[in-house]
């Protein structure tokens, strides 16, 4: 008798547990990604998947509007092509004859790219969107740039490189969706 009654006690709470659950998990709704997956969409095939995993990385992200996404995303950019010029001025401290001339190459490379993040931001502030393409696409060139200075032989910056066609094909998406 004893035992029949704790039975009962368990399944009770076993239910009661499982329907809370229930609830619980129903109230979870899944972030807000809309404006993310548009500007996304756009840079398929080759950086639908970097754009998703470095929009989404910034708590802005979810439920942003396209001006927001535009804030995280130039800003992103720019975080990481200055991490970018550290790392190149960390390299350039310790090489010599062609290597340090490429790297040269790409100190240029990484400031222009840096200036043109910038005037992107602040085109942003004062809400004027017409050369945002511009700047977004360029950064493209400076990568391409940067890349092509250590043709034949290999680059410390491929990956960095990688990135910031990344972020510019990031940005010409972004840029279209202010035009508009
Ligand atoms: C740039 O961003 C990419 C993608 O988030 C990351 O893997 C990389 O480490 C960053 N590079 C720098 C120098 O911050
Ligand atoms: C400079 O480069 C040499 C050869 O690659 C390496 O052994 C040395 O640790 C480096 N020094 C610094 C300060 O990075």
């Amino acid at each position: 008798m004893a035992t029949s009654h704790a039975l009962l006690l368990f399944c009770n709470l076993a239910f009661g547990l499982l329907a809370l659950s229930v609830v619980v998990e129903s109230s979870v709704v899944p972030p807000d990604y809309a404006e993310v997956d548009h500007v996304c969409s756009r840079t398929a095939p080759y950086y639908d998947k970097f754009c998703k995993d470095v929009l989404e990385s910034d708590p802005r992200a979810p439920g942003a509007d396209a001006l927001t996404l535009a804030y995280v995303a130039f800003g992103l950019a720019h975080r990481n092509a200055s991490g970018t010029r550290d790392q190149i001025t960390s390299l350039l401290s310790n090489s010599t004859g062609l290597v340090r001339q490429h790297l040269e190459r790409c100190r240029g490379d990484y400031a222009t790219a840096l200036a043109n993040i910038q005037e992107a931001l602040n085109d942003l502030d004062s809400k004027t969107y017409g050369r945002l393409t511009y700047f977004s696409a360029s950064l493209l060139d400076r990568a391409k740039d940067c890349e092509s200075a250590f043709k034949g032989t290999k680059s410390p910056l491929t990956d960095n490189n990688e990135d910031l066609k990344g972020f510019s094909v990031i940005g010409v998406s972004i840029a279209e969706e202010l035009i508009v």
